[in-house]
């Protein structure tokens, strides 16, 4: 008999995550209703906000429950259909299908997964999927740089962070960021143009923001919260705009992460700070692939993934993003793509 594997919600982790906390249990693939189709997943997304889904915390979705499916991004590819929306082979872009080699769906839930030439299956899970959609409505709805400003990502060799300061670039800006070690930061200033970056692991971010940003600066692309955020927003000019797109540092933490120390200064310099989460803007997706699948295709946006293989290895691979130890947009292969 067929069966599945996937990771279950056992207990809320407290700190890190900790063996025990998830659970990865087999059991048979049942038959399919009327309607239903049945996925084997190809790519997992692993997202900070996964850690956030585990704690039980006030948040965008409701917690993952415990001993629920862990919750996840998926692209999968059809192996049995009772729909005739989908055939065996198609593959679909499965939403939140989860930590699982398979997920039965109701095929209303699946849209095909886009397919440019040349364009590998990976991209609509990083450039053009949700991590170029939170860039691109982070940096252009909401940080609006205009040419000639200056900018500064945070976490900027990551998934978002990566394409985000490219944006900018593209947008006309100065842009400056932030990462953790050395070839971190010469791939942004090396390959993806940013006019500097700040090795936030051997230097002092505050000197390196007066060196590198002697005006000031205009829009902050907030991916990390904390130490971080404080040195950049104390130094943003009057009606700097603060996508305030994610709070890493802090994820780990029980308690609320305090916002910036110095809250006056966006009374007194008029800053404008709008926390965003891109499930709101998916209806406007067209906007934002109108100009990310031009710039893909004429080779004017770069992205990495860094994919491991083996669900199995899911809470190991999720740590990665927590230490740095990956290089780009972070996927789990669960399966061979057809
Ligand atoms: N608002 C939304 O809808 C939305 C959607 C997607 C992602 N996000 C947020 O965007 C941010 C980036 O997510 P991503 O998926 O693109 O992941 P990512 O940037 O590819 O990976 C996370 C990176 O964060 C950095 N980091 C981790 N802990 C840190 C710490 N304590 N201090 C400084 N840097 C730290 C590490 O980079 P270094 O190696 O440089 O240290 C790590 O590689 C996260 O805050 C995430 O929650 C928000």
């Amino acid at each position: 008999m067929a069966t599945l594997k996937r990771w279950v919600l056992r207990r809320r982790p407290a700190g890190e995550i900790q063996p025990g906390d998830l659970d990865l249990v087999e059991e048979p693939i049942r038959d399919l209703a009327e309607g239903e189709v049945l996925v084997r997943t190809l790519y997992l997304s692993l997202d900070p906000t996964n850690r956030i889904w585990m704690s039980d915390q006030d948040q965008y979705m409701p917690p993952v429950g415990i001993g629920d499916t862990m919750r996840g991004g998926s692209l999968g590819v059809v192996e049995r259909s009772r729909s005739e929306r989908f055939k065996q082979g198609d593959v679909v872009n499965a939403g939140l299908g989860g930590w699982t080699t398979h997920v039965i769906s109701d095929a209303a839930f699946l849209t095909p997964a886009p397919q440019l030439p040349g364009v590998p299956l990976t991209a609509y899970m990083s450039v053009l999927g949700a991590t170029g959609l939170t860039a691109w409505f982070g940096m252009c709805d909401i940080g609006k740089p205009q040419p000639g400003e200056t900018v500064v990502v945070s976490a900027a060799a990551g998934a978002v962070g990566s394409i985000a300061g490219q944006i900018a670039k593209l947008k006309g800006a100065r842009v400056i960021g932030i990462a953790g070690g050395k070839a971190k930061c010469d791939w942004l200033t090396g390959e993806l143009g940013f006019d500097g970056a700040i090795d936030y692991k051997n230097e002092d971010v505050g000197t390196a923001l007066d060196r590198l940003c002697p005006n000031g600066i205009d829009v902050n692309f907030e991916n990390v919260g904390g130490d971080i955020m404080d040195a950049v927003v104390s130094r943003m000019n009057n009606f700097g705009r603060m996508p305030l797109c994610g709070m890493i540092s802090t994820y780990n933490d029980a308690d609320r992460p305090a916002g910036p120390k110095d809250f006056a200064r966006v009374l007194m310099h008029r800053l404008t700070i709008r926390g965003f989460i891109i499930i709101d803007f998916l209806p406007r997706a067209a906007e934002a692939m109108a100009e990310l699948i031009p710039w893909v295709m004429e080779g004017k946006l770069k992205w990495k993934v860094h994919v491991d293989q083996g669900l199995e290895g899911a809470m190991d691979s999720l740590q990665r993003l927590f230490t740095g130890n990956h290089d780009g947009k972070l996927l789990i292969q669960v399966s061979p793509e057809p």
